[in-house]
C-alpha cells in the first residue's frame, strides 16, 4: 500500500463523511485502513453506534445488508459487491415454510451469514460468537437452524433440551479444513493448541482446544500463555494474530484456508468506492421492514 493512496483513502473519508468497517478475513492492508475491524457480531454493533452518515463495508454482502438492516438512514457501500458468502443462499424461503408446517412450537434460527429475504423470514439471527446465548434465551423448543448444518450441529451439542432440524448448508472453506491435515498438523507441532471456527465440521471440532468466532479465536490466542496455535479458519485472522502476539506463532493446516470472495476485497477497491460511494446496499422496503426484526431479536437476545 503506498503512502498517497493512505493519504487519499483518508482525505477522501473526511471530505465524505465516511466510517469503514472489515471483518477480519479481508486483506491485511484493508484491516490497517479500517476504523473498525472484527467479527460479525462486532461489526453488527457498531454499525448501530457509528456518527457518520456512510459506511463503507469491507466484507461480504449479508454483512453489508445486516449493517443496513439495522441503520436504514444510513448509506451503506460494499468495496465490493460481488463479494458473496454462498453459504448465504444456501436454503430457501419455501423450505423454511416447509418446516414451518410440521412443528409446532419452532423458531426458525438463522445464521446471519444469510440473504436478506432469508432473514424476513426467520425469527431471530445469530452470529457464531452468539448462537449459544441467543438459542439458550429462546422460548420455542425446536429449532429449525439455517443455513450452516456444521454451526447447527455445534450449537446442539451445547443445548440437549431443544430438538434441532438441519439445514444441509455448509462453509466451503472451513468444511475444506480436514481431520487428516489438522492431525499432520499436531503431530508436526505438539505443543500448539488447535483453535477452531463452529463452521468447521464435528470431526474437526472434536479435536480442538478451543472453537469460537473470529474475534473469540484472536482473544483465546492473545490470552493464552501458550505460544503456539494450529488456526482452523479462514488465514485473514493471521494478520490481528501477528499483530497483536509477535512473539506468538500461529500454523494453518493446508493451502484451502482461504475464501476467494473475502479475498475481492481489497485496498485499491477501497479508494475506488470512495471515490464513487458505489456500489450501495439497497433492500426493498419490504424486506427492510421485515429482515431488521430478527437482527434487532439478536442483538436484545445477545445482551
Ligand atoms: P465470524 O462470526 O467469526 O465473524 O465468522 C463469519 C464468517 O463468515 C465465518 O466464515
Ligand atoms: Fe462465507 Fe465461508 Fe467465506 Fe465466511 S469464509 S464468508 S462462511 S464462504
Amino acid at each position: 500500500m503506498n503512502d498517497e493512496m493512505i493519504s487519499r483513502i483518508k482525505a477522501l473519508k473526511e471530505e465524505k463523511d465516511v466510517v469503514i468497517l472489515a471483518h477480519y478475513y479481508v486483506d491485511g492492508a484493508v484491516q490497517e485502513i479500517a476504523d473498525y475491524v472484527g467479527d460479525s457480531f462486532y461489526l453488527a454493533k457498531v454499525a448501530t453506534k457509528v456518527k457518520e452518515a456512510n459506511i463503507l463495508f469491507g466484507g461480504v454482502s449479508f454483512m453489508g445488508e445486516s449493517a443496513k438492516l439495522l441503520n436504514p438512514s444510513k448509506k451503506v457501500v460494499m468495496v465490493d459487491s460481488l463479494a458473496d458468502c454462498p453459504m448465504a443462499h444456501m436454503v430457501t424461503k419455501e423450505k423454511i415454510a416447509e418446516i414451518r408446517e410440521k412443528y409446532d412450537d419452532l423458531a426458525v434460527v438463522c445464521y446471519v451469514n444469510s440473504t436478506a429475504e432469508i432473514k424476513s423470514v426467520s425469527d431471530v439471527c445469530v452470529t457464531s460468537s452468539n448462537a449459544l446465548k441467543v438459542v439458550s434465551n429462546i422460548a420455542e423448543k425446536n429449532i429449525f437452524f439455517v443455513p450452516d448444518n456444521n454451526l447447527g450441529r455445534y450449537v446442539a451439542t451445547k443445548l440437549p433440551e431443544k430438538n434441532f432440524i438441519f439445514n444441509d448448508g455448509f462453509c466451503h472453506v472451513h468444511k475444506s479444513i480436514a481431520k487428516e491435515d489438522v492431525l499432520k498438523a499436531k503431530e508436526a507441532r505438539p505443543d500448539a493448541e488447535v483453535l477452531t471456527h463452529p463452521e468447521c465440521t464435528m470431526d474437526v471440532l472434536e479435536i480442538s482446544d478451543f472453537i469460537g468466532s473470529t474475534s473469540e479465536i484472536i482473544d483465546y490466542a492473545t490470552a493464552s500463555d501458550k505460544k503456539e496455535f494450529i488456526i482452523c479458519t479462514e488465514m485473514g485472522v493471521f494478520f490481528e494474530l501477528m499483530q497483536k502476539n509477535p512473539d506468538k506463532r500461529f500454523y494453518s493446516v493446508g493451502h484451502r484456508q482461504f475464501c476467494p470472495n473475502m479475498k475481492l476485497v481489497t485496498i485499491d477497491k477501497v479508494l475506488d468506492a470512495l471515490e464513487k460511494m458505489d456500489p450501495e446496499v439497497v433492500l426493498p422496503d419490504d424486506i427492510m421492514e421485515s429482515a431488521k426484526k430478527p437482527l434487532e431479536r439478536m442483538l436484545e437476545l445477545a445482551k
